[in-house]
Order: structure tokens, then C-alpha cells, then sequence
């Protein structure tokens, strides 16, 4: 409504000077009018905005009042509009008929018997605005409160959206870390099972596969299925996220870098291979092996879904993410590894399907259905994150978010390990581990390498042997042990003895605390593995003649 006619008033007295003279009034204390000349320009004006209107009975008299009424009838309902009924003489309502009539008629009105005095009309008109000008306040706070009402619906339906989606996540995350305890359960049985039989296996070859070719063949083949039943548990851990990770600075510049031959080989020459980085540095804290089996999953699945060639895509760049971000993430820098390819993209089930284990669309054979659990599992346990997005026709992207390191350290202080070369010279050696089977078979393969070693069934007969004053130069120790673990263990050995090195042999399960301070070899392990760590173990910790001297020293003190 305008608002310069909301406060008018609208003069109805078609007949004589009525309509003049009301209006002159009216204007002298100050009020506008308008005059209108039947009920179809009374409607429309009211239509407009008014205050209120003053009418004469006679004008009532014989015109159709249907519009009016309609008018009167459709108001909001915030509107009563008023009207000033100027009646004849003796017209009131006792002894007038009519004017009952208009009473239900117009509803809020108020009689004013002819002849009257100016300013019993001014002062009528003057209440009649104010009543309006209240009516009009009642609209403003409807209408506040109609707008405050939208919002507030705007809201909850948006809460309501949040929630069902993060019930939805939350629903997803407890399927997905259910089916993780599963398979790292079975898997880490698996693995510790692994352990004698490879190690087994690789001292019969030794022993036995020149003599016999047969059985040489015998045991490579069983040798290499050793190797995949490895690498499947292995990717069963991973989504388990229970793998034994070497977490560090890594430079994904240089990661990436020295992955592009692979990559491009892996794809084939049908696929043209893009690598972006947006932003440098790039320094993300993760395992860079890990990292590496992860982005070859991701490209090799690219890889497929293009059978007919494309575009990969792969991009690196820091991001900030902040606290309502998609995926969760804490609030913070992350380097974002995106790999992106032009293939045939996923159907949505396949999509809220991919990461789960064993969920596989190739055909049998040629996909186990854990590349991307492996991905999934690797991120979250990094403290990342990974999120696929797809299109049937169009491709997929899947991203791969990981914490921001403060930087790489060089290739010089990262941790050497494996297949170096045996010590020349024999050591003696305290193994501990609790299962039999395991100690026995690591046992064979340490003295296979021409050590000495000595057993103990536990953490406590270890330090018991010590302390009755056996001499060895380096301890080797199952991490998993009851009441006291191969880190107690450790740690206590570096009190008694703060030269003698202890190597911790870790499963993927159950490693729950910080061990980066002790050397370590993952399940299963080889007798390269072992040999390896073993020499790296007494040359990082100060080399093996130098141990035989200070122990020579020892003995000698004692004797
Ligand atoms: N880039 C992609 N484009 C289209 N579909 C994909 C893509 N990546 C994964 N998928 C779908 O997700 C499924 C699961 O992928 P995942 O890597 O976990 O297992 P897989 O590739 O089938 O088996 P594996 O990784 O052991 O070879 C795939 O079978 C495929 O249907
Ligand atoms: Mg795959």
C-alpha cells in the first residue's frame, strides 16, 4: 500500500454540497480526502489505501452494495476497516432499519445523526485514523513475524538436511570402521601366520633349491604365492588401517616426480598423463611408500575405467580447509593429491559402494576390491581424508587429502633399511618373542645368517637373562607380548644397558603407542629383511667391532 494513502479519507455523498462541505472540514484539521462518486469508485480507492470513509445513509440508499461487501469481507486479517455513517435526523439505529442494515454491512462503523457540530466529526475522523494507524502496526508485526517464521523454517529445514547427512556419514564411517575391525582382525592372524611359513619357505629354498630343481620350482611358486597372500593382507590392513606406517615429511614434488615413468607405463600409451602441481612447497606427513601403492591403486583404477584411452589428471596443491568442510577434516593446511581421469565414471550405487573391501564391478580375477579400501584406510590413518566424486560418462576424481609437514628431510636422514648386507662378522643375538612358532621360525633364519641367538619366551625372562649378566650384541623383540610389551622392553634394556641396540618386530594390529624411537621391522619379513635390519641396527648404533670391544672390555673388568 502507498503510504501517503493510507491515512486519506474517502468522502462518499454523491448527493447536493454534502461532499464539499465534509471535505473542507476535514481539510482544516488537517486531513486529506478524496471524494468518490459511486460504490465502484469507493472500492477502488479503498483498494488503494485509506484511513477510513465517510459516508452519507442517502448514498447507500438505493446503490447496489455487493462490491463493497465483497471488499469489506476480503480484508486481511489485520483490516477492519472503519467507516463514519452521517445518518438524517432521528436516524439511529433504534428507530431506522436501514441503518441496521449497514451495520452488518460494513461492520466497524460509527453513526453520526445530522445536524452535527464540526468537531464531533473531526474528532470521530481523528479516532477512526488512529484505529487505522493501530490496524496498520498489527500488519507490520504479522508480517515481521511471517518473515521471521520463513527464516526459522529455512532453518530447520537446513538443520534437518545437516543432520540426515551427517547421520548418513556417521552411518557410513561405522560400516566402514566394523567392516575395518573385521578384516584387520582376520588379517593381522593371517600376516602372524605368514611370518614362519615365508620365512620358512625362503630357508628351504636356500637350503634345498640348488640340489633339486624340482623342488626348487616347488618352492618359488610357493614363494611367490607367499608374496601375493603378503601384499592382499597387507591391503586388507591398510584399509584396516593397522598398518605399521613409517610416517614423515615426504616432498610430494619429488614423489611425484620420481613416480612419472611408473605411472605412465601403468597406463599405457592410449592414456595421456597430465601431473600439475598448484602450489610449492608441497610437504605432506605420510608413509611415502604407502603414498606411492596408493596412487598407483588410484591411477591403475583410471586406468581402467578408460579401456579406450583419455585424459589422467594428476594435480597437487595446499589447501586450507576450514571448519565446515567437505570431507571432515580438523580445521588446517593439507596437501591435496587429486587423480582424475576422463573415463566411464560410476553409477551412484557403485560410487557408495567403491571404498568398501571386496567390492569389486571387474570381473573375477582381475579386481581383489580392495585398491581403493587400501586408499581410504591409508588416508584416515595419516590423519587425512579421501573423497570420490564421479559421473557416469564424464570420469571420476578422487582426492586424497594429507596433513601438511613442516618440511622434507633430506634423502640423507630418512631411515635406511632392508637388504643390506649381512654384518661380516657373527653376532649373538636375544630373541623374545611368546609364540613359539614365530620365534622358531625367526630363530632358523637369524642363525641361518650365521648369528647366535638365544631365546626367551617374554619380556620378563629377557631382562631376568640380562640381569644375570648374559652378553649379546643386539636384542630382537616381538612388540605384541603379554604384560610387558617389545617397547617396555626396550625402554627397560636402555636403562640396564643404554649401548645395547634393541630391533622391535612389529604386526600391524596392536601397535598402540609412539615407537619411532627403536628400530623396527614389519610382518612378515624375509631373511634379507632381518639380515638387513640387523646390520643397519649395529651400524647405526655404533659398529659391530666397536660392540665386541667394549664388551671384550667388560669381561675383562669382571674376570
Ligand atoms: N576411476 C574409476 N572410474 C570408474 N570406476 C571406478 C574408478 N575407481 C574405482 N571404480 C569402481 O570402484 C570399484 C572398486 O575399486 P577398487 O580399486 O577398490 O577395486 P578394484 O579396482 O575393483 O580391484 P583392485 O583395486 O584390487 O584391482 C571398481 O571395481 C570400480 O567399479
Ligand atoms: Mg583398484
Amino acid at each position: 500500500m502507498i503510504p501517503h494513502l493510507s491515512e486519506r479519507a474517502i468522502v462518499f455523498a454523491p448527493q447536493g454540497r454534502d461532499a464539499a462541505v465534509a471535505r473542507d472540514m476535514l481539510r482544516e484539521a488537517g486531513l486529506r480526502s478524496e471524494i468518490a462518486r459511486d460504490v465502484g469508485a469507493l472500492v477502488v480507492l479503498l483498494e488503494a489505501g485509506a484511513g477510513f470513509a465517510l459516508i452519507t445513509e442517502e448514498a447507500l440508499a438505493d446503490a447496489n452494495l455487493q462490491p463493497l461487501a465483497r471488499w469489506i469481507e476480503a480484508q486481511p486479517k489485520w483490516s477492519d476497516f472503519p467507516f463514519i455513517l452521517l445518518t438524517r435526523k432521528g436516524g439511529g439505529l433504534e428507530r431506522n432499519p436501514a441503518a441496521a442494515r449497514y451495520l452488518g454491512v460494513l461492520g466497524n462503523v460509527t453513526f453520526l445523526e445530522r445536524p452535527f457540530h464540526p468537531t464531533t466529526l473531526i474528532s470521530l475522523a481523528q479516532s477512526a485514523v488512529r484505529g487505522r494507524r493501530r490496524q496498520y502496526e498489527a500488519r507490520a508485526r504479522l508480517m515481521e513475524l511471517r518473515e521471521l517464521a520463513e527464516v526459522l523454517e529455512q532453518r530447520v529445514e537446513e538443520r534437518t538436511a545437516e543432520h540426515e547427512l551427517a547421520v548418513a556419514q556417521l552411518h557410513e564411517a561405522q560400516k566402514l570402521e566394523t567392516l575395518g575391525q573385521l578384516t584387520g582382525g582376520v588379517a593381522h592372524d593371517f600376516n602372524n601366520l605368514l611370518t614362519p611359513i615365508a620365512g620358512a619357505l625362503d630357508m628351504l629354498q636356500r637350503k634345498y633349491g640348488e640340489e633339486d630343481p624340482r623342488s626348487a620350482r616347488m618352492l618359488a611358486n610357493a614363494l611367490q604365492a607367499t608374496d601375493r597372500a603378503t601384499t592382499l593382507v597387507q591391503r586388507l590392513l591398510g584399509f584396516a588401517r593397522r598398518q605399521s606406517l613409517q610416517t614423515r615429511p615426504v616432498d610430494i614434488v619429488v614423489l611425484l616426480d620420481g613416480m612419472r615413468d611408473l605411472i605412465a607405463s601403468a597406463v599405457g600409451p592410449t592414456v595421456e598423463l597430465q601431473m600439475r602441481r598448484e602450489s610449492e612447497p608441497l610437504c605432506a606427513l605420510a608413509d611415502p611408500n604407502q603414498l606411492e601403492l596408493a596412487l598407483l591403486n588410484l591411477c591403475v583404477n583410471a586406468r581402467d575405467a578408460m579401456p579406450r584411452g583419455g585424459t589422467l589428471t594428476i594435480v597437487a596443491e595446499e589447501i586450507a580447509v576450514g571448519p565446515r568442510s567437505e570431507p571432515k577434516l580438523s580445521p588446517g593446511l593439507y596437501v591435496r593429491l587429486s587423480v582424475i581421469d576422463s573415463g566411464v565414471g560410476m553409477e551412484a550405487d557403485t560410487l557408495a559402494r567403491a571404498v568398501e573391501p571386496f567390492f569389486s564391478t571387474k570381473e573375477t580375477g582381475r579386481g581383489t576390491g580392495l585398491g581403493l579400501s587400501m586408499v581410504h584406510g591409508l588416508a584416515a590413518q595419516l590423519g587425512g581424508a579421501f573423497a570420490l566424486t564421479s559421473a557416469v560418462g564424464e570420469g571420476t576424481r578422487a582426492d586424497l587429502y594429507l596433513p601438511v609437514a613442516q618440511r622434507a628431510r633430506s634423502a640423507a636422514d630418512q631411515p635406511q633399511h632392508a637388504s643390506l648386507p649381512a654384518p661380516a662378522e657373527p653376532l649373538s643375538i636375544l630373541l623374545v618373542d611368546d609364540d613359539e612358532i614365530v620365534r622358531v621360525a625367526t630363530a632358523e633364519m637369524v642363525r641361518g645368517l650365521g648369528h647366535a641367538v638365544i631365546e626367551a619366551t617374554g619380556g620378563a625372562e629377557a631382562l631376568g637373562k640380562l640381569a644375570a649378566g648374559l652378553q649379546v650384541d643386539a636384542i630382537v623383540t616381538d612388540y605384541k607380548m603379554p604384560r610387558l610389551n617389545g617397547a617396555e622392553l626396550a625402554r627397560r634394556v636402555r636403562k640396564m644397558r643404554p649401548d645395547l641396540p634393541v630391533l622391535i618386530i612389529t604386526g600391524y594390529m596392536g601397535v598402540t603407542e609412539d615407537i619411532s624411537e627403536f628400530p623396527r621391522l614389519p610382518k612378515p619379513f624375509n631373511q634379507a629383511d632381518i639380515a638387513g635390519a640387523l646390520a643397519g641396527l649395529v651400524s647405526s648404533d655404533g659398529n659391530v667391532v666397536q660392540l665386541r670391544r667394549k664388551r671384550a672390555a667388560r669381561e675383562d673388568a669382571t674376570s
